[in-house]
């Protein structure tokens, strides 16, 4: 449905913030409404393993949530890479994105993992989830510094989560 289109915005929350390794024509920072970052997903396949999954983010609805990210401008053949490397539980959502450097707004695709997914772990306590990201690695790294270049990527941003700072925190003081 995508394959008409000439180029589509794709809005990163997790490690799309900090790494894109595909091309695009174009990088901004954007934020979203009524969605908040939570690291509720399991990872078999990138930040742990199908024995031992890590911690990974998702989006939540939350109404009176925003989550800042980055969007990148890409042609819709990049969704047959990204389909297939997000292939662990995430669906494709269309929503409204707000840019952050200049006026306006476009309407964008992100990747989201909802509660009904095989691989969902759900809520656990800012330590549990810190304890858990410690000891977790699959193929794409290890999960701490998934948690560690999100966070560093969010200050670069100016801009403040609670969730993740909190879990950051608590990763550091292990
Ligand atoms: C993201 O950075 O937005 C993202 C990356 C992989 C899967 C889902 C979301």
């Amino acid at each position: 449905p995508l394959n008409h289109l000439k180029s589509v915005w794709l809005f990163g929350y997790g490690s799309l913030i900090y790494k894109a390794d595909f091309a695009y024509l174009n990088r901004k920072p954007a934020c979203i409404y009524g969605w908040q970052r939570r690291f509720w997903q399991g990872s078999h396949d990138h930040r742990g393993t199908p024995e031992a999954p890590g911690r990974v983010l998702t989006l939540v609805e939350t109404a009176t949530a925003r989550c800042a990210g980055m969007a990148y401008e890409v042609t819709p053949d990049t969704f047959e890479y990204l389909d297939h490397r997000e292939k662990n539980g995430y669906l494709r959502v269309f929503t409204t994105l707000h840019w952050l450097d200049t006026p306006g707004q476009t309407e964008g695709v992100l990747y989201l993992a909802s509660a009904d997914n095989a691989a969902y772990l759900g809520p656990e306590s800012d330590t549990a989830i810190a304890a858990h990201i410690a000891r977790s690695k699959g193929p794409s790294g290890e999960n701490s510094e998934y948690l560690l270049k999100l966070a560093a990527a969010l200050r670069e941003m100016n801009e403040h989560d609670e969730h993740v700072f909190a879990i950051e925190q608590a990763l550091l003081k292990l």
